[in-house]
Formats: C-alpha cells, sequence, structure tokens
C-alpha cells in the first residue's frame, strides 16, 4: 500500500529530520524514478541541490553571515517535486519549465502544512531567470544558485563522457 503524506511540521523538525522525511514521502520516491537532464533523475538531483546549497550555507558562516539552512534544506529537496507525473502534468518541456516550480510549491505544502512563506517562495522563484520574481531571501538565492551549479556539472558531465566515448 502506498505510504500517505508525511504532514511534518517545519517548526518542531529538526533539519535532517526534515530533509530525510521529504527523501522518505511517496512523492519524492516517484521522483527519484524520473530521469533528469542526463545522468541523474529528479529525486537524486534535489538531493545533490541540497547538499551544494548547505555547502555554501557553512562557507557564508565561516565569513560571518548566518544563513536559514532549514529553509536552505527544505527548499532544495522540494524545488522540482512538482515535476513528478511529468508526461501527464505538462505539454512539453517549456511548459514544465514555465509551471514546475508553482506546482513544486504545492508538493511541498501537502507534505509540510506549516511550510513558512520565505521557503515557498525560495521554490517558486528557483527557475529565476524563468520565473517571474527574483527570490525575496539570500536562502532563494543559494537554491537558485546550487541548481544552476548541479544541472551545469550533470551536463558537463554528459559532454565530457561523450567525448571521451568518441575519442
Ligand atoms: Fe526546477
Ligand atoms: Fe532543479
Amino acid at each position: 500500500m502506498e505510504k500517505k503524506g508525511m504532514d511534518i511540521l517545519m517548526e518542531q523538525t529538526a533539519e535532517e529530520d526534515l530533509s530525510k522525511a521529504i527523501q522518505d514521502s511517496p512523492v519524492f520516491q516517484k521522483i527519484m524514478e524520473q530521469k533528469h537532464h542526463y545522468t541523474t533523475n529528479v529525486g537524486d538531483h534535489s538531493i545533490a541541490v541540497e547538499q551544494e546549497a548547505l555547502k555554501m550555507c557553512d562557507a557564508l558562516e565561516k565569513l560571518g553571515f548566518h544563513t536559514d539552512r532549514k529553509c536552505v534544506s527544505v527548499a532544495a529537496m522540494c524545488h522540482d517535486l512538482g515535476m513528478v507525473d511529468r508526461d501527464k502534468r505538462y505539454r512539453n518541456n517549456f511548459h514544465c519549465w514555465q509551471e514546475h516550480a508553482e506546482n513544486s510549491v504545492e508538493e511541498a505544502r501537502k507534505l509540510i502544512p506549516d511550510l513558512d512563506e520565505k521557503t515557498e517562495d525560495a521554490i517558486r522563484c528557483h527557475m529565476w531567470p524563468l520565473a517571474r520574481h527574483l527570490p525575496a531571501s539570500p536562502e532563494g538565492f543559494i537554491v537558485i544558485a546550487a541548481d544552476k551549479y548541479v544541472s551545469t556539472a550533470d551536463t558537463l558531465k554528459q559532454l565530457l563522457n561523450r567525448k571521451k566515448k568518441r575519442s
């Protein structure tokens, strides 16, 4: 039987437990089976985005800037949840790029009923510059940077592998 929604609470749950609960949710398990970019799936991509985003938080902390790690972690883990059932949900890639961020917010709200505004905004704006607005918080920018970095690294990996096979 399929597991029901987690109903985890952002306020009361520790960062690592929240991340683990998101990863164990049925919607996340589904995106683990969906191919993404070239060499990965949407779930592993989201985990990689979370890891890179948290490294950025650590680096900023060393420079004396405190960031909200819980917001960064949840936004990174949930930013592409709206890609679930991508083929049924969207007409084409462009439609998916335009719409999935808002749908990711919806999916995140189903998992975490007390999802806060800052985290919602970070998820909603993660496709900037394709998104209409810039995020309102530094945490939102961290998620954008980590997502672009992980996606670019994945594309490069694929291109370099192709080149290696040809030579
Ligand atoms: Fe995305
Ligand atoms: Fe992404």
